[in-house]
This record gives C-alpha cells, sequence and structure tokens, in this order.
C-alpha cells in the first residue's frame, strides 16, 4: 500500500467519534418480487413488417454538531431500498388511458408534431431532464423514502474511499496548488460531503480544491447547497458577483448544467457515479436479418407505446461505431443492441480534458465490459415497474457500456490511458475499506456495529453477507460485483491506485 493510502487510513481510523447516521438500509424481497414474466419493452413492441417478438460512526473532524445526520436514519424500523443494477421485469401492465400529465401531453404533442414516432433516447431523455416536469428535475429522489438507494446513501464509507482515490491521484500529480474537483450527477450531494469530510486533515488538498457541481435539476442543486453547508460571498464591493464556498471543507464550489460550462485549464479531477446509466439510450433491433431503431409512438386508444422503426437514423452512426469495436460473435448473438451516444460524446469530452489539463476521472456504475443488449428499466418507490407507466413519476436508466467508454477514450485522445474496469469490491478492498470498518467498530454501539457491517457487505458484497442472521428475504444484497469502476487518467501520471 502506498505511504499516502496507508497515511489517509491511519487518519481517517484515528476519527472515530461515534455518531447516528443511517440505519441499514437493507435490501429485501423487493428486489426479488420484481422479476416476473418478461414484459419489458419486447412485449409492447411489434415491427412495421412482422409481429415480434446508518448507525455507523462517523469519521468526521467536524464538530459533533455540524456532523451529517439523516433524519430519515433515525427511524426505529428496518427501512427497504433497493439499488438500481437489476434487470427490469416488471409485471404486466395494461395501458388504459387516464387523464395525461403534463409529461405525457408534452410527449403526445411531440409525436403529433413530428408526425410520427420519437426514439426511444428522446424518451428517456425528456421523462429524466425535462425542465418542467422530468423525473429528477423537481424533487429528492433518493433514499428510503425516495425512489432508489444508491451507494453513497448506504455508508459514509463509499465517500471516504472515493475521497482516498482522489487524493492518491492528486500526489500522483504532484500536488498541484489548485485543481478542480468536478462530480458529475452529484444526487444529494452525500459523496462529495464524505469525500471532503474524510479529506478535511489534508490541508494542502483541501485547499487546492475548487469543486464543480454538474447537475440538471435545480431542486437538486439546492440540496448539494445544504448539504455542504454553502455560503455566498460578495466577491466586490457592490455584491454584485458572488462567490460560493462549502463550510464543509472552505473551497470554492459552483454548479453547472454539463461539463462543458466546468472553466478548462486546471488539472482535474472528474467523479461520476452513478451518472452514465442515467444518459439516454438507443435501443436497436434485429428482426428477420433487418435491423430497426425501437421508438416510441401513440396508439390507439391514444396511449404511448414501443414500435419498431425499419429506418435509419443518424444515430445508426453511433451503432455502427460501437459495432466495430466488438467482436463478430458479440454481434451477432444480440437481438437487442443499446447505444448510448450522450455516453459516447461525453467520455470524449473528459479525455480531451484531462488530456489537455492534467488529471483522472473516475466512473463508477453498473453495467458491464461489452456491448449491452436491452438493458432499460424504471424504478418507482424501490419497485420495477413498466417503462411507459406514468412517465416523470419513475426512474428510468440503463446498464452501462464499460467497453464503449474506453474506445471513445482511447479514440478521443493519445494523451490519456484507461484502466479498468474492477468491480467496486477490488476497487474498495484495495483502497483499504476493510481496515476503515475495522477501525470504525472500535469505537461504537452494537447497533452502530450491526449498520457498519451491514454498509460494508451491500457495497462490497456479491449476495448473501456472512454477518447477516436476519431473515432470508432481508439478507442485504451486495453491490460489490454488479458495480464496476474505471479510470482514465493523464498519462503523465502513470496508472492510477489501485487499477495498478
Ligand atoms: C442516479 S443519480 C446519481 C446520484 C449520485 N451520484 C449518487 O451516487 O447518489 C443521477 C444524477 O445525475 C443528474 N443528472 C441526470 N442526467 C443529467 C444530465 N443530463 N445532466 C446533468 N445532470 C444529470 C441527476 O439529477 C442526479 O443528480
Amino acid at each position: 500500500m502506498s505511504m499516502m493510502r496507508a497515511m489517509i487510513l491511519n487518519l481517517l481510523g484515528c476519527l472515530s467519534r461515534a455518531l447516528s447516521r443511517a440505519l441499514p438500509l437493507l435490501s429485501n424481497g423487493l428486489l426479488r418480487e420484481g422479476i416476473g414474466p418478461r414484459c419489458g419493452p419486447a412485449s409492447f413492441r411489434f415491427s412495421l413488417t412482422s409481429s415480434s417478438s446508518s448507525g455507523t460512526p462517523d469519521p468526521s473532524i467536524l464538530p459533533e454538531e455540524e456532523s451529517r445526520e439523516d433524519p430519515e436514519s433515525r427511524k426505529p424500523a428496518i427501512s427497504i431500498s433497493i439499488d438500481r443494477s437489476g434487470l427490469h421485469n416488471p409485471p404486466e401492465h395494461l395501458h388504459e388511458p387516464h387523464t395525461d400529465s403534463e409529461l405525457v401531453k408534452h410527449l403526445k404533442s411531440i409525436i403529433k408534431f413530428r408526425g410520427g414516432p420519437i426514439s426511444v433516447a428522446e424518451y428517456m431523455e425528456e421523462v429524466l431532464t425535462n425542465p418542467h416536469s422530468g423525473f429528477y428535475i423537481n424533487r429528492d429522489v433518493f433514499g428510503a423514502g425516495g425512489d432508489f438507494i444508491t451507494s453513497p446513501d448506504v455508508s459514509q464509507m463509499f465517500g471516504e474511499m472515493v475521497g482516498v482515490w482522489a487524493m492518491c491521484l492528486w500526489e500522483q500529480m504532484g500536488q498541484p496548488g489548485n485543481v478542480n474537483l468536478v462530480e458529475l450527477g452529484p444526487g444529494r450531494g452525500t459523496l462529495m460531503v464524505d469525500l471532503l469530510r474524510g479529506s478535511s486533515k489534508f490541508s494542502n488538498f483541501k485547499k487546492a480544491l475548487n469543486i464543480h457541481m454538474v447537475e440538471c435539476s435545480p431542486a437538486l442543486q439546492k440540496v448539494q447547497y445544504d448539504a455542504l453547508k454553502c455560503m455566498d460571498e460578495a466577491t466586490n464591493d457592490d455584491s454584485s458577483s458572488k462567490k460560493t464556498i462549502s463550510m464543509v471543507s472552505g473551497s470554492s464550489i459552483a454548479w453547472h448544467s454539463t461539463l462543458e460550462q466546468v472553466p478548462s485549464g486546471l488539472p482535474t479531477i472528474i467523479i461520476a457515479h452513478e451518472f452514465y446509466d442515467a444518459l439516454p439510450v438507443h435501443q436497436f433491433q434485429v428482426c428477420q436479418k433487418i435491423l430497426y431503431s425501437v421508438s416510441n409512438d401513440v396508439a390507439p386508444p391514444s396511449c404511448l407505446w414501443f414500435i419498431n422503426m425499419p429506418y435509419f437514423t443518424s444515430y445508426l452512426l453511433y451503432l455502427t461505431k460501437r459495432c466495430k469495436w466488438a467482436s463478430r460473435e458479440e454481434v451477432t448473438n444480440l437481438e437487442h443492441i443499446e447505444v448510448c451516444p450522450k455516453a459516447m460524446e461525453l467520455t470524449h469530452q473528459i479525455a480531451e480534458r484531462i488530456s489537455s489539463d492534467g488529471g483522472g476521472a473516475l466512473i463508477i456504475d453498473y453495467g458491464k465490459d461489452g456491448l449491452i443488449s436491452d438493458s432499460l428499466q424504471a424504478i418507482r418507490q424501490h419497485k420495477f415497474v413498466d417503462i411507459l407507466d406514468d412517465p416523470g413519476s419513475a426512474d428510468l436508466s440503463a446498464h452501462v457500456d464499460f467497453a464503449s467508454i474506453r474506445h471513445c477514450a482511447e479514440e478521443a485522445s493519445d494523451g490519456v490511458s484507461v484502466h479498468g474496469p474492477i468491480t467496486q469490491s477490488q476497487f474498495l478492498g484495495s483502497l483499504g475499506i476493510n481496515f476503515r470498518v475495522e477501525a470504525l467498530l472500535q469505537n461504537c454501539t452494537e447497533e452502530q456495529a450491526e449498520s457498519l457491517r451491514t454498509g460494508y457487505w451491500r457495497l462490497v458484497g456479491d449476495g448473501e453477507a456472512p454477518f447477516w442472521d436476519g431473515p432470508n428475504d432481508l439478507t442485504p444484497i451486495g453491490m460489490g460485483t454488479r458495480y464496476l469502476a474505471m479510470s482514465i487518467v493523464n498519462k503523465k501520471q502513470g496508472i492510477p491506485i489501485p487499477f495498478e
């Protein structure tokens, strides 16, 4: 283990002051209940030619009253939560007409105005990020009271370990005095809070940070602003221009809706945790050796349907490009293929920026190191639901194609190297989560210890948790191998920890 990593872990270990945090967020039978007869998009598709088919101790050095404490966590009951990595298998749903929501009216008007269907990608983008009624736009959708759970909600150790990774990279970069720390899609801001708290003793790192949050949702920007204890400071006498400071670390912080808006010219560390899976995917289907792009249309009696379109959209270029990177067997074995042009473009931008400014990116998400077939899924209140059911009220996400990210980054610039993917469990394990959990277990109540163990196994486990002796249907399901980590770095920095 490198000196830097050992020092960081040692310091984290010394900072054990027991505080209540999230009670165990337990995955339970809901994940399995969601698995029913296959009736995803395929059951709604038809082709035009033929029908086809924590009570965790907090390592913070902040004064006790300033530490993060989730009010939800204090509820004495077991909370139920679901991560988003399972394949969607919703129950059969009848698309009976009911009063259309604003978003459905909007989708129908686009289809009507265009005189034809819209692509699945356009549907996904509207459903998630439509500026008036997109799923993410107006509310906090995370945690036990929301629709799904992510790793930072499971345990503070996740953000702390990402902080260890960022500090190690910063050290490999030569400890620059000024660095952009960019988070793409920060959700509630929990990961960033844990990263900053965990690294706050490293004053040179802390002083170097200029934090940039890339978030499209005004409601979540506000949640992040509050979580990071932000304050606006006037930068000149007439207070017409303001700079925002996060009181968690004393760093400057700014919000943007795209990566392009983040100022360039400084070495940059980019974190994208569960961001890529929210980017819109195009779906293609091969029927009787004819390639169709899957689209959404309105069918009588005025319901949204999936339809296969035999015409070739401009997105076919992305499909062609993606398939060139795959083996012949990989392509011919698939009846459906998902391609994410926005992910390809984003990766291009990340690679160019890291090549010119220095630094690196960390991408953690669920997916696989190869072509993705048919993974689009919808989750509402911790249950899988039909993709077309009440659009805008459920999250849509798709599995991430890590091989495509690697090829895009390598194609974009000779100045970067790509590492991984490795499993989340390898990533967190190599960064020292075992030492961290042991240190925290030294100084906590029995209830906190149980929460720590549950959170730990949820993050690194691969199925049943050995510590767990509750009912089987409440056994925590691990995210350790279903989530993968990949890093894109400037070649000058060498191989990033822990991808060596
Ligand atoms: C699944 S959440 C991940 C949240 C967080 N990273 C976590 O792990 O808890 C996706 C996040 O990306 C944001 N988002 C989704 N699409 C976006 C886009 N096109 N541009 C900017 N932010 C987006 C959402 O508002 C949300 O904050």
